[in-house]
């Protein structure tokens, strides 16, 4: 299978090189920068261009002559407050690159699945819980409002051209390579925090909830939506289990000694925050995928791989 991976040295792109990366398959990967290529191991099944997506008259004429089978859409931008700081951008790396994809998909007459990356910020301040593939999407963020257009484009693509497409959404996950900043994704800077003994910030005196999930299962995820996800769907994938902070907080400080602070939220958080979230995942376990990493031993792993480096 070929298969085409916008952003596969990011967290989730290169645990999926990872996982698709043998002899029966040929991976493209586009890349804005080399900047993680330490994430990926060397493998002659693996190819990698440098390109910026939004340079769409050289991304068509990649897709052109690769042919792909398969292509994995997960570059973009990735921070919420990144969004705000440069917005017309998030269009375009967001929204402007789907719809380029998918038109040329339909333009090029190819046989070519094509998967969107997405994510639980599409939903804002959830009314109802467990949220589910039928809950209603109202964004507080520029960058889930950017994700919710290009799941918008999938679905249209899919019922108008009959474009072969799926969506899987991810819940907050954690683990190996992933960056730790702050302004992305706030679990796993929790986590390297931790590991290198400093005192945690945690809001709202961790009275609050998120689904947390274990970067394998995430590629277990993708790999079963690769194989077996039905045409014009949208998955979840997630834990379905509810981690409050304070028993997150308190895990990470039994692992590794951390001092842990309860300081007021930020304004910017108060207005963005999503709130308590947990999924319902029973669509994707139905085609036979279940998570299987529990909160302490992900833990466990992500600070062991932040000690090793
Ligand atoms: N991590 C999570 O917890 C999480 C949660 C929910 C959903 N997701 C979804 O999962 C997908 C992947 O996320 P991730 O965490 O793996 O993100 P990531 O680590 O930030 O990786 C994104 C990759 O995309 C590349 N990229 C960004 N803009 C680009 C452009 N204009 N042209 C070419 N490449 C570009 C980046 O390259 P550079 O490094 O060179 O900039 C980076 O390698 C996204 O769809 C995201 O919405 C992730």
């Amino acid at each position: 299978m070929k298969l085409l991976i916008t952003g596969g040295m990011g967290f989730i792109g290169s645990h999926l090189v990872d996982k698709l990366s043998n002899s029966n398959n040929k991976i493209l990967i586009l890349t804005r920068t080399l900047s993680k290529k330490s994430n990926l191991k060397p493998s002659k099944n693996i190819t990698i261009k440098k390109i910026n997506l939004t340079n769409f008259q050289k991304v068509g004429t990649i897709i052109d002559r690769f042919g792909p089978d398969v292509i994995i859409h997960l570059a973009g931008n990735t921070s919420h407050s990144k969004s705000f700081e440069k917005p017309l951008q998030d269009v375009d790396s967001n929204t402007k690159s789907t719809l380029f994809m998918l038109e040329k998909i339909r333009q090029s007459k190819l046989s070519c699945k094509f998967i969107l990356g997405s994510t639980f910020i599409v939903i804002g301040k959830p009314k109802k819980l467990p949220v589910n593939e039928n809950t209603p999407c109202n964004p507080t963020t520029i960058y889930g409002t950017n994700r919710l257009a290009s799941e918008h484009l999938c679905k249209i693509y899919h019922e108008v051209y009959g474009i072969k497409t799926n969506i899987f959404r991810i819940t907050n996950s954690y683990g190996p390579r992933e960056q730790v900043i702050p302004n992305k994704n706030a679990i796993n800077f929790l986590i390297h925090q931790a590991s290198n003994k400093r005192v945690l910030n945690i809001y709202n005196k961790g009275e609050f909830f998120r689904d947390l999930i274990y970067v394998d299962d995430v590629i277990n995820g993708i790999y079963t939506i690769i194989k077996k996800g039905k045409d014009g769907e949208l998955y979840w994938i997630s834990s379905g289990k509810k981690t409050w902070f304070k028993k997150f907080a308190s895990i990470l400080q039994k692992q590794t000694d951390c001092g842990i602070k309860f300081p007021e939220t930020p304004r910017y958080t108060k207005k963005v925050d999503v709130g308590n979230f947990v999924v319902d995942n029973s669509k994707l376990k139905k085609l036979g995928w279940k998570p299987k990493v529990d909160i302490n031993s992900g833990i466990k792993k992500t600070i062991e791989y932040f000690n090793s480096k």
